[in-house]
Protein backbone atom coordinates (compact mmCIF):
# COMPACT_ATOMS: atom_id res chain seq x y z
CA UNK A 1 0.00 0.00 0.00
CA UNK A 2 2.86 2.39 0.85
CA UNK A 3 6.12 1.20 0.43
CA UNK A 4 7.43 4.25 -0.81
CA UNK A 5 7.09 5.86 2.06
CA UNK A 6 7.83 2.91 3.99
CA UNK A 7 11.74 3.13 1.95
CA UNK A 8 11.93 6.79 2.39
CA UNK A 9 11.08 8.12 -0.86
CA UNK A 10 9.19 11.06 0.52
CA UNK A 11 9.87 13.95 -2.01
CA UNK A 12 10.31 17.41 0.19
CA UNK A 13 12.27 19.76 -2.18
CA UNK A 14 10.45 23.14 -3.34
CA UNK A 15 8.86 23.09 -7.24
CA UNK A 16 10.55 24.48 -9.78
CA UNK A 17 8.01 27.32 -11.25
CA UNK A 18 7.33 27.58 -14.49
CA UNK A 19 9.85 30.01 -16.33
CA UNK A 20 10.55 30.91 -19.53
CA UNK A 21 14.49 31.20 -18.46
CA UNK A 22 17.67 30.41 -20.83
CA UNK A 23 18.80 28.37 -17.71
CA UNK A 24 18.86 24.69 -16.64
CA UNK A 25 16.73 25.54 -12.87
CA UNK A 26 16.97 23.26 -10.41
CA UNK A 27 15.49 23.27 -6.84
CA UNK A 28 17.15 25.12 -3.85
CA UNK A 29 19.98 23.40 -2.55
CA UNK A 30 20.65 21.39 -5.78
CA UNK A 31 23.58 21.91 -7.95
CA UNK A 32 23.65 21.15 -12.12
CA UNK A 33 26.58 20.85 -14.50
CA UNK A 34 26.86 19.89 -18.06
CA UNK A 35 28.84 16.16 -18.12
CA UNK A 36 29.33 16.29 -22.06
CA UNK A 37 28.72 18.49 -24.90
CA UNK A 38 27.87 18.65 -28.16
CA UNK A 39 31.39 18.16 -30.09
CA UNK A 40 33.49 17.04 -26.96
CA UNK A 41 35.40 14.57 -27.94
CA UNK A 42 34.23 11.28 -27.67
CA UNK A 43 37.42 9.14 -29.03
CA UNK A 44 40.79 10.19 -27.54
CA UNK A 45 42.03 10.85 -30.73
CA UNK A 46 39.01 13.65 -31.57
CA UNK A 47 40.18 17.71 -31.69
CA UNK A 48 38.47 20.23 -29.63
CA UNK A 49 35.43 21.29 -30.61
CA UNK A 50 35.56 24.71 -33.10
CA UNK A 51 31.86 25.71 -33.92
CA UNK A 52 33.26 28.04 -37.21
CA UNK A 53 35.69 25.33 -38.44
CA UNK A 54 33.33 21.88 -38.28
CA UNK A 55 34.50 18.54 -40.33
CA UNK A 56 32.41 14.87 -40.82
CA UNK A 57 35.62 13.85 -39.99
CA UNK A 58 35.71 15.34 -36.72
CA UNK A 59 31.95 15.21 -35.81
CA UNK A 60 32.64 10.94 -36.63
CA UNK A 61 35.16 11.49 -33.43
CA UNK A 62 33.14 13.55 -31.18
CA UNK A 63 30.36 13.61 -28.96
CA UNK A 64 26.88 14.12 -31.75
CA UNK A 65 24.08 16.46 -31.60
CA UNK A 66 20.68 16.41 -30.07
CA UNK A 67 21.36 13.85 -26.96
CA UNK A 68 17.95 11.93 -26.17
CA UNK A 69 18.17 8.41 -24.14
CA UNK A 70 20.69 7.94 -21.13
CA UNK A 71 21.72 5.57 -19.47
CA UNK A 72 25.07 4.55 -17.66
CA UNK A 73 26.45 1.27 -16.33
CA UNK A 74 28.20 1.73 -13.16
CA UNK A 75 32.31 0.67 -13.23
CA UNK A 76 32.77 0.20 -9.39
CA UNK A 77 32.21 3.20 -7.10
CA UNK A 78 33.30 6.30 -9.31
CA UNK A 79 33.43 5.55 -12.72
CA UNK A 80 30.90 4.49 -14.92
CA UNK A 81 30.07 4.10 -18.60
CA UNK A 82 27.28 6.70 -20.50
CA UNK A 83 25.49 5.77 -23.17
CA UNK A 84 23.84 8.77 -25.22
CA UNK A 85 21.84 8.42 -28.08
CA UNK A 86 21.63 11.38 -30.66
CA UNK A 87 18.40 11.69 -32.40
CA UNK A 88 18.77 14.15 -34.74
CA UNK A 89 20.93 16.94 -36.02
CA UNK A 90 19.13 20.91 -36.37
CA UNK A 91 21.03 22.39 -39.23
CA UNK A 92 20.09 25.30 -38.93
CA UNK A 93 21.61 25.92 -35.41
CA UNK A 94 24.94 24.32 -36.64
CA UNK A 95 25.72 25.87 -39.14
CA UNK A 96 25.24 29.47 -39.99
CA UNK A 97 23.25 30.68 -43.43
CA UNK A 98 21.82 27.40 -43.61
CA UNK A 99 18.97 27.21 -45.89
CA UNK A 100 18.44 23.55 -46.07
CA UNK A 101 19.26 20.03 -47.74
CA UNK A 102 19.41 21.22 -51.37
CA UNK A 103 21.93 24.16 -50.95
CA UNK A 104 24.09 22.80 -47.91
CA UNK A 105 27.59 21.84 -49.08
CA UNK A 106 28.36 18.07 -48.82
CA UNK A 107 30.76 17.93 -45.81
CA UNK A 108 27.75 19.71 -43.98
CA UNK A 109 25.47 16.89 -45.14
CA UNK A 110 28.19 14.17 -44.35
CA UNK A 111 28.78 16.16 -40.72
CA UNK A 112 24.67 15.86 -40.11
CA UNK A 113 25.14 11.97 -40.85
CA UNK A 114 28.24 11.73 -38.00
CA UNK A 115 25.47 13.85 -35.65
CA UNK A 116 23.53 10.89 -35.62
CA UNK A 117 23.76 8.05 -33.51
CA UNK A 118 25.12 7.38 -30.14
CA UNK A 119 28.36 7.47 -28.14
CA UNK A 120 29.49 5.62 -25.10
CA UNK A 121 31.41 7.95 -23.15
CA UNK A 122 33.42 7.16 -19.46
CA UNK A 123 32.37 9.39 -16.83
CA UNK A 124 34.16 9.96 -13.53
CA UNK A 125 32.71 10.94 -9.95
CA UNK A 126 33.49 13.90 -8.55
CA UNK A 127 34.03 14.48 -5.18
CA UNK A 128 31.73 13.05 -2.69
CA UNK A 129 28.97 14.29 -4.32
CA UNK A 130 26.55 13.33 -7.11
CA UNK A 131 28.30 15.02 -9.65
CA UNK A 132 29.88 12.96 -12.80
CA UNK A 133 32.30 14.08 -15.06
CA UNK A 134 33.35 13.21 -18.53
CA UNK A 135 36.65 10.97 -18.39
CA UNK A 136 38.83 13.71 -20.62
CA UNK A 137 42.13 11.71 -20.09
CA UNK A 138 44.03 8.29 -20.59
CA UNK A 139 42.88 5.45 -22.87
CA UNK A 140 38.98 5.41 -22.73
CA UNK A 141 39.25 2.15 -24.32
CA UNK A 142 35.28 1.68 -24.15
CA UNK A 143 34.30 5.35 -25.83
CA UNK A 144 32.50 4.92 -29.33
CA UNK A 145 30.74 6.83 -31.56
CA UNK A 146 28.04 4.93 -33.76
CA UNK A 147 26.98 7.18 -36.48
CA UNK A 148 24.61 6.90 -39.27
CA UNK A 149 27.32 5.29 -41.78
CA UNK A 150 28.39 2.41 -38.76
CA UNK A 151 28.12 -1.15 -40.31
CA UNK A 152 25.15 -3.05 -38.67
CA UNK A 153 23.61 -6.71 -38.80
CA UNK A 154 20.00 -7.89 -38.67
CA UNK A 155 19.10 -10.70 -36.92
CA UNK A 156 15.72 -12.38 -36.15
CA UNK A 157 13.21 -13.36 -38.16
CA UNK A 158 13.00 -11.10 -40.68
CA UNK A 159 17.42 -11.09 -41.51
CA UNK A 160 18.04 -12.18 -44.74
CA UNK A 161 14.13 -11.26 -45.90
CA UNK A 162 13.43 -10.03 -49.27
CA UNK A 163 11.99 -7.04 -48.03
CA UNK A 164 15.75 -6.00 -46.55
CA UNK A 165 17.71 -6.65 -49.61
CA UNK A 166 19.73 -3.62 -51.57
CA UNK A 167 22.10 -3.66 -54.68
CA UNK A 168 24.81 -2.84 -51.74
CA UNK A 169 23.48 -5.45 -49.87
CA UNK A 170 21.99 -8.70 -51.87
CA UNK A 171 21.90 -11.05 -48.43
CA UNK A 172 19.45 -8.10 -46.75
CA UNK A 173 21.60 -8.68 -43.51
CA UNK A 174 24.27 -5.96 -43.41
CA UNK A 175 22.44 -2.18 -43.07
CA UNK A 176 24.23 0.75 -42.79
CA UNK A 177 24.10 3.26 -39.52
CA UNK A 178 20.72 4.06 -37.40
CA UNK A 179 18.88 7.18 -37.67
CA UNK A 180 16.50 9.36 -35.09
CA UNK A 181 17.37 6.82 -32.35
CA UNK A 182 14.99 8.47 -29.82
CA UNK A 183 14.55 6.78 -26.33
CA UNK A 184 15.83 3.43 -25.40
CA UNK A 185 16.51 0.73 -22.59
CA UNK A 186 19.00 -1.73 -21.44
CA UNK A 187 19.05 -5.32 -21.55
CA UNK A 188 19.53 -7.76 -18.26
CA UNK A 189 22.57 -8.87 -19.59
CA UNK A 190 24.27 -5.12 -19.61
CA UNK A 191 23.40 -3.72 -23.50
CA UNK A 192 21.60 -1.04 -24.70
CA UNK A 193 18.33 -1.03 -27.12
CA UNK A 194 18.03 1.73 -28.74
CA UNK A 195 15.03 2.92 -30.70
CA UNK A 196 14.90 4.31 -34.39
CA UNK A 197 12.11 6.43 -34.54
CA UNK A 198 10.79 8.80 -37.16
CA UNK A 199 13.51 7.51 -39.70
CA UNK A 200 10.59 8.02 -42.90
CA UNK A 201 12.33 11.93 -42.79
CA UNK A 202 15.50 10.96 -43.92
CA UNK A 203 14.57 9.61 -47.45
CA UNK A 204 13.34 11.00 -50.63
CA UNK A 205 11.46 10.02 -53.83
CA UNK A 206 9.34 7.57 -51.82
CA UNK A 207 6.26 5.77 -53.91
CA UNK A 208 3.46 7.82 -53.89
CA UNK A 209 1.24 4.38 -54.72
CA UNK A 210 2.94 1.55 -52.80
CA UNK A 211 0.24 1.49 -49.43
CA UNK A 212 3.11 0.14 -47.52
CA UNK A 213 5.07 3.69 -48.64
CA UNK A 214 1.83 5.30 -47.23
CA UNK A 215 1.51 3.34 -44.20
CA UNK A 216 4.67 4.98 -42.53
CA UNK A 217 4.74 8.27 -44.33
CA UNK A 218 7.85 8.07 -46.87
CA UNK A 219 8.19 11.09 -48.50
CA UNK A 220 7.07 11.32 -52.03
CA UNK A 221 9.22 14.89 -52.45
CA UNK A 222 12.47 16.01 -52.07
CA UNK A 223 12.69 17.98 -48.86
CA UNK A 224 14.48 17.82 -45.62
CA UNK A 225 18.28 17.16 -45.13
CA UNK A 226 18.94 15.38 -48.48
CA UNK A 227 21.25 12.91 -47.23
CA UNK A 228 20.36 11.74 -51.11
CA UNK A 229 22.99 14.00 -52.42
CA UNK A 230 26.26 12.28 -50.46
CA UNK A 231 24.36 8.74 -50.07
CA UNK A 232 22.79 7.42 -53.19
CA UNK A 233 20.62 4.96 -50.59
CA UNK A 234 18.32 7.73 -49.64
CA UNK A 235 16.64 7.84 -52.55
CA UNK A 236 13.90 5.92 -52.96
CA UNK A 237 13.45 5.94 -56.10
CA UNK A 238 16.18 3.94 -56.84
CA UNK A 239 16.82 1.77 -53.91
CA UNK A 240 13.22 1.32 -52.25
CA UNK A 241 13.91 -1.17 -49.90
CA UNK A 242 16.33 1.03 -48.49
CA UNK A 243 13.47 2.41 -45.80
CA UNK A 244 12.69 -0.93 -44.80
CA UNK A 245 15.90 -0.98 -43.26
CA UNK A 246 15.33 1.94 -40.85
CA UNK A 247 12.61 1.85 -37.99
CA UNK A 248 13.90 -1.21 -35.68
CA UNK A 249 15.34 -1.87 -32.19
CA UNK A 250 19.13 -2.04 -32.48
CA UNK A 251 20.86 -3.78 -30.01
CA UNK A 252 24.31 -2.53 -28.71
CA UNK A 253 26.88 -4.09 -26.31
CA UNK A 254 28.77 -0.43 -24.85
CA UNK A 255 31.89 -3.16 -23.18
CA UNK A 256 32.55 -4.15 -26.62
CA UNK A 257 33.97 -1.44 -28.72
CA UNK A 258 34.31 -3.88 -31.45
CA UNK A 259 31.05 -4.95 -31.40
CA UNK A 260 28.50 -4.94 -34.67
CA UNK A 261 25.24 -3.60 -33.73
CA UNK A 262 22.69 -5.38 -34.15
CA UNK A 263 18.72 -4.68 -35.53
CA UNK A 264 16.30 -7.03 -33.83
CA UNK A 265 13.91 -7.76 -36.36
CA UNK A 266 11.58 -9.47 -33.97
CA UNK A 267 10.58 -6.56 -32.12
CA UNK A 268 8.99 -5.03 -35.38
CA UNK A 269 9.22 -2.23 -37.45
CA UNK A 270 7.59 1.13 -36.76
CA UNK A 271 8.51 4.84 -35.35
CA UNK A 272 10.17 2.77 -32.19
CA UNK A 273 10.20 5.78 -29.13
CA UNK A 274 12.25 3.55 -26.75
CA UNK A 275 12.30 -0.29 -25.49
CA UNK A 276 11.96 -1.15 -22.03
CA UNK A 277 12.41 -5.13 -20.50
CA UNK A 278 11.16 -6.99 -17.52
CA UNK A 279 10.80 -9.90 -16.72
CA UNK A 280 8.17 -12.26 -16.56
CA UNK A 281 7.24 -14.75 -13.85
CA UNK A 282 8.41 -17.44 -15.27
CA UNK A 283 11.53 -16.10 -16.31
CA UNK A 284 10.85 -15.01 -19.87
CA UNK A 285 12.19 -11.49 -21.15
CA UNK A 286 9.27 -8.77 -22.33
CA UNK A 287 10.30 -5.48 -23.88
CA UNK A 288 7.43 -3.01 -24.06
CA UNK A 289 7.46 -0.63 -26.83
CA UNK A 290 5.51 2.30 -28.20
CA UNK A 291 4.82 3.46 -31.83
CA UNK A 292 5.39 7.33 -31.12
CA UNK A 293 2.95 8.86 -34.27
CA UNK A 294 -0.36 10.25 -33.82
CA UNK A 295 -3.12 7.44 -33.55
CA UNK A 296 -0.43 5.13 -33.05
CA UNK A 297 0.05 1.37 -31.22
CA UNK A 298 1.75 0.26 -28.34
CA UNK A 299 3.67 -2.88 -28.61
CA UNK A 300 5.31 -5.98 -26.49
CA UNK A 301 7.11 -8.68 -27.51
CA UNK A 302 7.55 -11.56 -25.06
CA UNK A 303 10.72 -13.59 -25.75
CA UNK A 304 10.06 -17.59 -26.88
CA UNK A 305 12.82 -18.92 -24.26
CA UNK A 306 13.87 -17.56 -20.51
CA UNK A 307 16.35 -15.47 -19.12
CA UNK A 308 18.99 -17.35 -17.48
CA UNK A 309 21.14 -15.05 -15.28
CA UNK A 310 24.60 -14.85 -16.10
CA UNK A 311 24.39 -17.33 -19.26
CA UNK A 312 25.26 -14.56 -21.29
CA UNK A 313 25.36 -16.37 -24.69
CA UNK A 314 22.23 -17.90 -24.26
CA UNK A 315 20.20 -14.47 -23.04
CA UNK A 316 21.65 -12.81 -26.03
CA UNK A 317 19.70 -15.33 -28.55
CA UNK A 318 16.11 -14.03 -26.66
CA UNK A 319 15.76 -10.89 -28.87
CA UNK A 320 15.46 -13.07 -32.05
CA UNK A 321 12.76 -15.54 -31.09
CA UNK A 322 9.33 -14.63 -29.28
CA UNK A 323 5.90 -13.07 -29.98
CA UNK A 324 4.77 -10.10 -31.08
CA UNK A 325 1.81 -8.00 -29.91
CA UNK A 326 -0.22 -4.79 -29.62
CA UNK A 327 -2.18 -3.46 -27.15
CA UNK A 328 -6.18 -3.57 -27.46
CA UNK A 329 -7.49 -1.07 -24.79
CA UNK A 330 -11.64 -0.71 -23.57
CA UNK A 331 -13.16 1.66 -21.01
CA UNK A 332 -15.62 0.45 -18.78
CA UNK A 333 -17.76 3.59 -18.80
CA UNK A 334 -17.38 7.31 -17.60
CA UNK A 335 -20.07 6.21 -14.96
CA UNK A 336 -17.67 5.70 -12.38
CA UNK A 337 -15.50 8.65 -12.70
CA UNK A 338 -12.49 6.73 -13.84
CA UNK A 339 -10.62 6.42 -17.14
CA UNK A 340 -10.09 2.92 -16.98
CA UNK A 341 -10.69 -0.64 -18.24
CA UNK A 342 -9.54 -3.51 -19.24
CA UNK A 343 -7.19 -4.47 -22.34
CA UNK A 344 -5.76 -8.02 -23.89
CA UNK A 345 -2.31 -7.90 -25.79
CA UNK A 346 -3.54 -9.37 -29.75
CA UNK A 347 -0.88 -11.45 -31.32
CA UNK A 348 0.77 -10.69 -34.55
CA UNK A 349 3.66 -12.77 -35.06
CA UNK A 350 5.69 -15.71 -33.17
CA UNK A 351 8.56 -16.86 -35.02
CA UNK A 352 8.26 -17.06 -37.86
CA UNK A 353 4.50 -17.80 -37.79
CA UNK A 354 2.13 -15.12 -38.79
CA UNK A 355 -0.88 -14.63 -36.63
CA UNK A 356 -2.41 -11.86 -39.21
CA UNK A 357 -4.54 -12.90 -42.27
CA UNK A 358 -1.88 -12.94 -45.58
CA UNK A 359 0.83 -11.84 -44.12
CA UNK A 360 4.02 -13.52 -43.80
CA UNK A 361 6.09 -13.40 -40.54
CA UNK A 362 8.38 -11.28 -42.38
CA UNK A 363 5.80 -8.74 -43.88
CA UNK A 364 4.07 -8.97 -40.18
CA UNK A 365 8.12 -7.60 -38.74
CA UNK A 366 8.74 -5.03 -41.28
CA UNK A 367 5.31 -3.53 -41.95
CA UNK A 368 3.94 -3.67 -38.40
CA UNK A 369 1.48 -1.18 -38.12
CA UNK A 370 -0.21 -2.59 -41.24
CA UNK A 371 -0.27 -6.06 -39.46
CA UNK A 372 -1.40 -4.35 -36.21
CA UNK A 373 -4.21 -2.35 -38.15
CA UNK A 374 -5.89 -5.60 -38.92
CA UNK A 375 -6.00 -6.79 -35.70
CA UNK A 376 -8.05 -3.86 -34.27
CA UNK A 377 -5.02 -2.18 -32.26
CA UNK A 378 -6.24 0.80 -30.04
CA UNK A 379 -5.37 4.51 -32.08
CA UNK A 380 -3.35 6.51 -28.89
CA UNK A 381 -2.58 9.68 -28.69
CA UNK A 382 1.06 9.16 -29.39
CA UNK A 383 2.90 6.49 -27.39
CA UNK A 384 6.32 7.78 -26.14
CA UNK A 385 8.60 6.00 -23.38
CA UNK A 386 7.41 3.17 -21.02
CA UNK A 387 8.85 1.94 -17.60
CA UNK A 388 7.39 -0.51 -15.21
CA UNK A 389 7.73 0.47 -11.83
CA UNK A 390 10.12 -1.40 -9.77
CA UNK A 391 7.82 -1.48 -6.62
CA UNK A 392 4.46 -2.02 -7.52
CA UNK A 393 4.64 -3.78 -11.17
CA UNK A 394 2.76 -1.28 -13.62
CA UNK A 395 3.77 -0.06 -16.64
CA UNK A 396 3.75 3.86 -17.14
CA UNK A 397 3.08 4.76 -20.68
CA UNK A 398 3.48 8.34 -21.44
CA UNK A 399 1.31 9.73 -24.13
CA UNK A 400 2.09 12.95 -25.33
CA UNK A 401 -0.36 14.56 -26.90
CA UNK A 402 -2.41 13.83 -30.36
CA UNK A 403 -4.26 17.61 -31.68
CA UNK A 404 -5.70 15.54 -34.74
CA UNK A 405 -7.79 13.56 -32.46
CA UNK A 406 -11.88 14.69 -32.84
CA UNK A 407 -14.98 14.53 -30.55
CA UNK A 408 -15.65 11.46 -32.73
CA UNK A 409 -12.85 9.77 -32.00
CA UNK A 410 -12.14 9.73 -27.99
CA UNK A 411 -12.50 6.78 -26.52
CA UNK A 412 -11.87 6.33 -22.57
CA UNK A 413 -7.72 5.44 -22.96
CA UNK A 414 -7.58 8.99 -25.23
CA UNK A 415 -10.24 10.99 -23.20
CA UNK A 416 -10.45 14.05 -24.92
CA UNK A 417 -10.31 15.69 -28.42
CA UNK A 418 -7.65 18.15 -29.54
CA UNK A 419 -5.26 16.49 -27.07
CA UNK A 420 -2.56 19.19 -26.44
CA UNK A 421 -1.05 18.55 -23.27
CA UNK A 422 -1.21 14.67 -23.31
CA UNK A 423 -1.85 12.08 -20.77
CA UNK A 424 0.21 9.00 -18.59
CA UNK A 425 -1.50 5.96 -18.99
CA UNK A 426 -0.69 2.45 -16.45
CA UNK A 427 -1.22 -0.74 -17.38
CA UNK A 428 -1.13 -3.72 -14.69
CA UNK A 429 -0.90 -6.90 -16.24
CA UNK A 430 -3.14 -10.10 -15.14
CA UNK A 431 -1.27 -11.15 -11.77
CA UNK A 432 1.53 -8.42 -12.23
CA UNK A 433 2.80 -10.95 -14.96
CA UNK A 434 4.33 -9.23 -17.84
CA UNK A 435 3.63 -12.26 -19.94
CA UNK A 436 -0.04 -12.31 -19.30
CA UNK A 437 -1.93 -11.23 -22.66
CA UNK A 438 -4.85 -9.21 -20.80
CA UNK A 439 -4.34 -6.34 -18.28
CA UNK A 440 -6.77 -3.79 -16.44
CA UNK A 441 -5.68 -0.14 -17.17
CA UNK A 442 -6.54 3.40 -15.95
CA UNK A 443 -4.86 7.05 -16.62
CA UNK A 444 -3.10 8.36 -13.12
CA UNK A 445 -2.48 11.23 -15.25
CA UNK A 446 -4.00 13.95 -17.52
CA UNK A 447 -1.69 16.71 -18.07
CA UNK A 448 -1.95 20.47 -18.30
CA UNK A 449 -2.84 23.57 -16.63
CA UNK A 450 -4.19 22.24 -13.00
CA UNK A 451 -7.13 24.78 -13.42
CA UNK A 452 -8.08 23.00 -16.78
CA UNK A 453 -11.18 20.96 -15.39
CA UNK A 454 -10.34 18.48 -17.87
CA UNK A 455 -6.71 17.44 -16.20
CA UNK A 456 -6.13 14.63 -13.62
CA UNK A 457 -3.47 14.19 -10.99
CA UNK A 458 -4.70 10.69 -9.62
CA UNK A 459 -7.26 12.32 -7.36
CA UNK A 460 -4.77 14.65 -5.36
CA UNK A 461 -5.50 18.03 -4.63
CA UNK A 462 -5.30 19.72 -7.87
CA UNK A 463 -3.92 23.17 -6.32
CA UNK A 464 -1.06 22.03 -4.97
CA UNK A 465 0.46 20.79 -8.29
CA UNK A 466 2.51 21.82 -11.10
CA UNK A 467 1.13 22.27 -14.33
CA UNK A 468 2.89 19.95 -17.10
CA UNK A 469 2.32 19.24 -20.35
CA UNK A 470 3.40 16.85 -23.13
CA UNK A 471 5.21 14.21 -21.15
CA UNK A 472 7.92 12.40 -23.02
CA UNK A 473 10.09 10.14 -21.59
CA UNK A 474 9.36 8.55 -17.77
CA UNK A 475 11.73 7.15 -15.37
CA UNK A 476 11.37 5.43 -11.54
CA UNK A 477 13.44 5.99 -8.84
CA UNK A 478 14.36 2.60 -6.79
CA UNK A 479 11.28 3.93 -4.33
CA UNK A 480 8.71 3.50 -7.12
CA UNK A 481 8.33 7.64 -7.55
CA UNK A 482 7.47 8.34 -11.19
CA UNK A 483 9.31 10.52 -13.38
CA UNK A 484 8.13 12.79 -16.35
CA UNK A 485 10.37 14.88 -18.83
CA UNK A 486 8.67 16.76 -20.84
CA UNK A 487 8.83 17.63 -24.64
CA UNK A 488 6.59 20.96 -26.24
CA UNK A 489 5.41 22.24 -23.34
CA UNK A 490 1.88 24.06 -25.02
CA UNK A 491 1.54 25.86 -21.37
CA UNK A 492 3.93 28.53 -22.74
CA UNK A 493 7.31 27.66 -20.31
CA UNK A 494 10.04 25.92 -20.67
CA UNK A 495 10.28 22.29 -20.81
CA UNK A 496 11.16 20.86 -17.59
CA UNK A 497 11.34 17.37 -15.49
CA UNK A 498 8.86 16.39 -12.68
CA UNK A 499 8.14 13.88 -10.01
CA UNK A 500 5.19 12.28 -9.11
CA UNK A 501 4.54 9.38 -6.18
CA UNK A 502 2.07 6.67 -7.67
CA UNK A 503 1.46 5.28 -4.14
CA UNK A 504 0.22 6.48 -0.54
CA UNK A 505 -1.19 9.39 0.74
CA UNK A 506 0.84 11.64 -2.00
CA UNK A 507 -0.11 9.53 -5.16
CA UNK A 508 -0.75 12.29 -7.46
CA UNK A 509 1.16 14.94 -6.22
CA UNK A 510 3.26 16.11 -8.93
CA UNK A 511 5.88 18.47 -8.49
CA UNK A 512 8.65 20.11 -10.74
CA UNK A 513 12.17 19.40 -10.48
CA UNK A 514 13.46 21.26 -12.79
CA UNK A 515 13.07 23.65 -16.30
CA UNK A 516 16.05 22.87 -19.14
CA UNK A 517 16.88 26.03 -21.47
CA UNK A 518 14.92 28.10 -23.99
CA UNK A 519 14.04 25.74 -26.81
CA UNK A 520 14.96 22.92 -25.35
CA UNK A 521 13.08 19.61 -24.54
CA UNK A 522 14.21 17.08 -21.50
CA UNK A 523 15.18 13.46 -22.15
CA UNK A 524 16.94 11.18 -20.17
CA UNK A 525 15.97 11.00 -17.65
CA UNK A 526 18.05 8.89 -15.11
CA UNK A 527 17.77 8.37 -11.11
CA UNK A 528 21.24 7.17 -10.48
CA UNK A 529 20.89 3.58 -8.43
CA UNK A 530 22.18 5.26 -5.50
CA UNK A 531 19.52 7.82 -6.24
CA UNK A 532 22.64 11.13 -5.70
CA UNK A 533 22.12 11.71 -8.91
CA UNK A 534 19.94 12.85 -12.19
CA UNK A 535 21.05 12.79 -15.64
CA UNK A 536 19.27 14.75 -17.90
CA UNK A 537 20.40 15.18 -21.96
CA UNK A 538 19.00 18.61 -22.56
CA UNK A 539 17.99 18.40 -26.53
CA UNK A 540 17.82 21.18 -28.76
CA UNK A 541 18.96 24.62 -26.77
CA UNK A 542 17.92 27.27 -29.10
CA UNK A 543 15.12 25.19 -31.29
CA UNK A 544 12.53 28.55 -31.36
CA UNK A 545 11.27 29.87 -34.64
CA UNK A 546 13.86 31.85 -36.53
CA UNK A 547 16.35 30.88 -34.24
CA UNK A 548 19.80 31.20 -36.27
CA UNK A 549 23.81 30.70 -35.48
CA UNK A 550 23.88 34.81 -35.65
CA UNK A 551 21.11 35.50 -32.88
CA UNK A 552 21.28 32.22 -30.80
CA UNK A 553 18.08 32.34 -28.80
CA UNK A 554 20.32 30.00 -26.32
CA UNK A 555 23.49 30.40 -25.42
CA UNK A 556 23.31 27.11 -22.67
CA UNK A 557 25.27 25.61 -21.55
CA UNK A 558 28.44 27.88 -22.05
CA UNK A 559 26.82 31.43 -21.38
CA UNK A 560 27.90 34.58 -22.92
CA UNK A 561 27.79 34.77 -26.29
CA UNK A 562 28.23 31.15 -27.12
CA UNK A 563 26.27 29.03 -29.76
CA UNK A 564 24.19 26.19 -27.74
CA UNK A 565 25.30 23.15 -27.14
CA UNK A 566 22.65 20.15 -26.69
CA UNK A 567 24.24 18.35 -23.76
CA UNK A 568 24.03 15.90 -20.61
CA UNK A 569 23.49 17.34 -17.66
CA UNK A 570 23.86 16.48 -14.05
CA UNK A 571 21.77 17.61 -11.00
CA UNK A 572 23.02 16.44 -7.58
CA UNK A 573 22.45 17.82 -3.98
CA UNK A 574 24.91 20.20 -2.67
CA UNK A 575 25.09 18.15 0.48
CA UNK A 576 24.81 14.72 -1.19
CA UNK A 577 21.27 14.00 0.11
CA UNK A 578 18.67 11.56 -2.07
CA UNK A 579 17.51 12.80 -5.17
CA UNK A 580 13.73 14.55 -4.00
CA UNK A 581 14.91 15.50 -0.46
FE1 LIG B 1 11.72 11.48 -30.26
FE2 LIG B 1 8.96 10.42 -29.43
O1 LIG B 1 10.23 11.59 -29.09
CA1 LIG C 1 -14.25 4.16 -16.10
CA1 LIG D 1 8.77 13.67 -28.11
CA1 LIG E 1 11.05 11.08 -26.89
Amino acid sequence: QSQGWGRGGRLTFTPVPPNKDDVLSVPSGYLSAAVVRWGDPVLPDAPAFDFDNQTAEAQARQFGYNCDFVTVFPMGHSRALMWVNHEYSDENLMFRGYTGGAAATEEQIRIGLAAHGGSVVEIERAGRTGQWKLVTKGRRRYNRRITAQTPMRFSGPAAGSDLLKTAADPEGRTPVGMLNNCAGGTTPWGTVLTAEENFNQYFVLGSATDPNAKRYSLPTGTAGRRFDRVEERFDLSKHPNEANRFGWIVEIDPFDPDSTPIKRTALGRFAHEAATTTIAKDGRLVAYMGDDTRFEYIYKFVSKNRYIPGHDRHNRTLLDEGTLYVAVFTGDGAEDGLHDGTGEWKKLVSGDVSDVEGMTAEEVLVFTRVAADKKGATRMDRPEDIERNPVTGGVFVALTNNSNRTAAEVDEANPRPSNKHGHVLEIMEHRNDAAATTFTWSLPLICGDPNDPTTYFAGFDKTKVSPISCPDNVAFDGDGNLWISTDGNQLGSNDGLFVMPVQGRERGYLRQFLTVPLGAETCGPLISQDQRSVFVAVQHPGELAGANPDAPASHWPDGGSSQPRPSVAVVWHSQGKKIGA
